[in-house]
């Protein structure tokens, strides 16, 4: 159905006077409506059907946030913000002598109600992770950190101080690390320039691929580099889906739009989705994509130095694609897709195409 609507779309456009006659009524709208901020109400209101799974979306995600405080998850984004949040207070010059105070205790909670899920067996300590608890390590230590740094007198600091102290029945790691330490500990930076340049020139999308299948291990490589990305209070507010089944490859990379002539042919296919459920405010609800973008950079660079290929696909916030994702990946509507990325060796033959960048001069200002 959507594809005939497409086709009849696509043949009414390729009648001249029509596809006239649209823009103009489309430029004509815009010059009126856009006019004036208070001139876009109406529009608003007339594209209600546009704007409003993303509007849902972000409510059910604040809807989710506070839901989740009282379930058990094996990563808390509430504690992670705040942990994140000492951890800057820690590090500033110059240290004050008492900090955080507004959301000290509901740190202490955030951190409790993690103690008091925590079992070890549940702890990251997949082979990705390799240490036992590291959420609620850094939680721990930087918590530690914090209480040896500040007026242990002041009345708040006690109290959460005397709180934090009785979870250790439950949990008191031995290891001293994750927590802030100096610049001149971080390893030297083992990568040049030049490498680097060579890299991103040899990163082009890739669309065409050999029939190999791409082994879970290279993505799992690749997602080790894409989840050093920065990411708003650390918060890691996404998920890589990815898909190495044949059949459900095909299924998933045929729904955007941007993938047709080649989607038949993708090995593997990842859809980034980005979670709403990370934010309590509205204001937050362009960080999944954001933090999504920059992880999937790592990932792409990443892919590259295994051998892999890869080409971003884009993801139009568009109902009837973002209703046929959602049923098939069972996502919820604070579940946001950001992009999918087809993944694969590259077929050597294949042609991909030049894409001539900007100039620098285009692309950046000084003050
Ligand atoms: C957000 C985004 C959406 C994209 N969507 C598509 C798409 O739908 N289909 C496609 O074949 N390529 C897509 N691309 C790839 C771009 O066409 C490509 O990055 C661009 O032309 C520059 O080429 P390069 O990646 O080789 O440098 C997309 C890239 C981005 C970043």
């Amino acid at each position: 159905m959507l594809n005939q609507i497409k086709e009849l779309a696509k043949r009414l456009l390729a009648i001249v006077w029509i596809r006239r006659t649209w823009q103009a009524l489309a430029r004509a709208a815009a010059e009126v409506f856009g006019a004036h901020r208070l001139l876009s109400i109406p529009w608003s209101l007339l594209t209600l059907a546009t704007f409003n799974r993303e509007q849902f979306a972000v409510l059910r995600g604040r809807r989710e946030y506070y839901r989740n405080l009282s379930r058990q998850r094996r990563s808390r984004t509430e504690l992670r913000r705040n942990i994140h949040r000492l951890e800057k207070g820690i590090s500033m010059q110059p240290r004050r002598p008492v900090f955080a105070l507004d959301y000290l205790i509901e740190t202490i909670e955030f951190y409790e109600a993690a103690v008091a899920g925590f079992t070890p067996a549940a702890a990251d300590s997949g082979p990705c992770d390799g240490q036992a608890g590291g959420e609620l390590l850094w939680a721990h230590n930087v918590l530690a950190d914090y209480f040896s740094s500040v007026d242990a007198e002041q009345p708040l600091v006690a109290q959460a101080h005397t709180r934090f102290r009785a979870t250790f029945g439950r949990f008191q790691p031995d290891r001293l690390d994750h927590k802030p330490y100096a610049r001149s500990r971080s390893p030297d930076c083992p990568v040049g320039w030049d490498d680097l340049m060579a890299l991103s020139m040899r990163r082009r999308s890739v669309r065409w691929f050999k029939p190999d299948p791409v082994p879970r291990e290279l993505i799992d490589q690749a997602l080790l580099v894409a989840r050093q990305g920065p990411s708003a209070c650390n918060r890691l507010p996404y998920q890589f889906r990815i898909f190495d089944d044949p059949d459900l490859v095909r299924r998933v990379a045929a729904i955007p739009f941007g993938a047709a002539g080649y989607s038949h042919q993708i090995p593997t296919v990842a859809v980034l989705v980005g979670r709403l459920d990370h934010y309590f405010s509205p204001r937050d609800r362009h960080v999944i994509y954001v933090d999504g973008a920059l992880a999937a950079m790592g990932f792409l660079y990443a892919l590259e130095t295994l051998g892999l290929s890869s080409s971003v696909i884009n993801w139009p916030d568009f109902e009837p694609l973002e209703a046929k994702m959602q049923a098939t990946l069972g996502l919820d509507y604070h579940e946001r897709v950001i992009m999918l990325i087809a993944i694969g060796h590259a077929d050597p033959d294949g042609l991909i195409p030049y894409s001539q960048k900007k100039p620098l001069e285009l692309l950046r200002r000084y003050n």
